[in-house]
């Protein structure tokens, strides 16, 4: 392909700016890498109330984009900022996104979410219209942007700009499906035949996870184990059936890590940086940790971490269930992160039980999260369901090994450490109980002790690669494919 490919990049969060979860990582990578191959590159996220978003210049570029809803029009406004290697777009409207949290508060979703991302979605398309912006490819992902196909199907299916556009939807989580009251079409301006036929809902709900699946041109998600496990009944979360449907469209590309952000020799962010050949700073990153987090561990006393968005996917209770027999073990656990409310407040208490070897900060930080990834010995993933993943390839990288339960992206990238070939990147535990759980913490404990065996396993931990230069060429593929499609009809 001689011209350059024009790609519209829609994510509610990206990091540094707003952050719940991974796939904030990945939406301010994966743009950086597609430009590196020469696709001009436009990402476009809310304008959240957020320092980080607040001390960016940014130049105001459409202070009236009026936006249809329902019957009446909503008036929204279009920064841009020039990131280096794409420009980044924020889609601003006061009323709906001059908050803190992205989706919600630890009590629950805000109440508008429907709206709220209704109108990101719809602001984006009118956008490109009225600046006649060249597009090729919209890459969509998860619920909150997961209206534009169907909108380019239907209310702009006859705009000429619109006609050899491609979209491509990305699962990062079937879990979170942005489900509303029938109510909530009328908003969008889609016929109720669309509601009645089953392609927008599901058990009686507007559906806008379910409508992407069904309207996007191309489908995919973000390791390939998971993209089995979401063809089954158990784990497909009601979307099993249109996703076989949809098989032809439907394909995997598992996440890379940004090593221009996540290297141990450069992290700005710790206070000792090292190379895989000289590992002996990663002992001050660890007491730095220890410090950061006020516990008072003996150094030599192994330190477990987590980096996770609080809630019952990430395993949380086999992890709880497991703490006390955790902490009669000679080790220390700090957490970082936040999420539902029961598990706020029972970490909270735990750590008030065990202060000097356990502690959580409720915050998501990136700062914080690159200390744990340096200055912890094991890393800790219990997920019950893993879509990718990302925290196991940082820790790779860091000279931390990863204990995580085989599921999804995890167990596709964590290869069990057996004693007998030496072989092995991690832990690995099948079955989802705190059994489990405690038997693979016990297993790293003892091979910790062991230096020589140690030693192995976190070599054979910096030998991975999961760069995203090829994760983006596959992308660059994905596009192509969709586009080639899109012309055939
Ligand atoms: C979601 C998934 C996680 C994945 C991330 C980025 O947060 O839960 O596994 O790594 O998206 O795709």
């Amino acid at each position: 392909m001689s011209q350059k490919l024009r790609v519209i990049y829609v994510s509610t969060e990206v990091s540094p700016f707003a952050k719940s979860g991974e796939l904030a990582d990945v939406a301010s990578s994966l743009p950086k890498y597609l430009a590196s191959l020469g696709m001009e590159v436009s990402l476009f996220m809310p304008k959240y109330r957020k320092p980080e978003i607040e001390s960016l210049p940014m130049e105001l570029i459409m202070a009236e984009l009026m936006v249809p809803m329902g019957e009446k029009k909503v008036k929204g406004q279009i920064y841009k900022s020039e990131l280096g290697k794409y420009d980044i777009y924020f889609v601003d409207n006061p009323a709906y996104f001059w908050r803190e949290d992205i989706y919600g508060t630890g009590k629950g979703e805000y109440l508008d979410n429907d709206e709220r991302f209704i109108f990101f979605n719809r602001a984006i398309l009118e956008f490109l219209l009225k600046t006649k912006m060249e597009v090729d490819i919209i890459h969509c992902n998860n619920w909150p942007t997961a209206l534009i196909p169907v909108f380019l199907k239907t209310h702009y299916s006859h705009k000429a700009q619109f006609k050899k556009v491609a979209t491509v939807f990305t699962l990062h989580n079937i879990a979170y499906q942005g489900e509303f009251p029938p109510e909530t079409l009328a908003l969008t301006g889609l016929s109720w035949n669309y509601l009645s036929s089953k392609q927008l809902s599901f058990n009686g709900k507007f559906n806008f996870l379910r409508t992407g699946v069904m309207f996007s041109d191309i489908l995919n998600t973000v390791s390939s184990s998971y993209k089995k496990e979401i063809l089954t009944e158990s784990r497909g979360f009601g979307l099993k059936d249109i996703l076989e449907n949809r098989r032809d469209f439907f394909f995997s590309i598992r996440n890379g890590v940004d090593y221009e952000i996540w290297d141990p020799e450069t992290d700005p962010y710790i206070v000792a940086n090292y190379t895989p050949s000289n590992l002996k700073p990663k002992k001050k990153n660890k007491l730095d940790l220890i410090k950061e987090f006020g516990l008072s561990l003996p150094p030599k006393t192994p330190l477990m971490g987590i980096v996770s968005y609080l809630s019952s996917h990430k395993g949380f209770d086999i992890l709880i269930e497991a703490m006390d027999e955790i902490m009669k073990m000679d080790v220390g656990l700090v957490i970082l992160g936040k999420g539902d409310e029961r598990y706020e407040k029972r970490f909270l208490d735990i750590q008030k039980q065990y202060p000097r070897k356990m502690a959580i900060k409720l915050e998501i930080n990136p700062a914080l999260a690159h200390k744990i990834a340096a200055g912890a010995d094991i890393f800790l993933i219990p997920s019950l369901y893993e879509p990718c993943g990302l925290n196991q390839l940082y820790s790779f990288r860091y000279g931390t090994v990863p204990v995580v339960r085989a599921t999804g992206g995890l167990g596709e990238t964590v290869r069990p450490f057996r004693t007998k070939t030496l072989k092995g990147n991690g832990f690995v535990f099948k079955g989802y109980s705190s059994h489990a759980l405690l038997k693979a913490i016990k297993d790293a404990l003892n091979c910790y002790a062991k230096p020589h065996l140690w030693q192995k396993i976190v070599k054979e931990g910096f030998k991975e690669n999961f760069s995203w230069e090829a994760a983006a060429r596959k992308y660059r593929r994905l596009y192509q494919s969709a586009l080639e499609m899109k012309k055939g009809g």
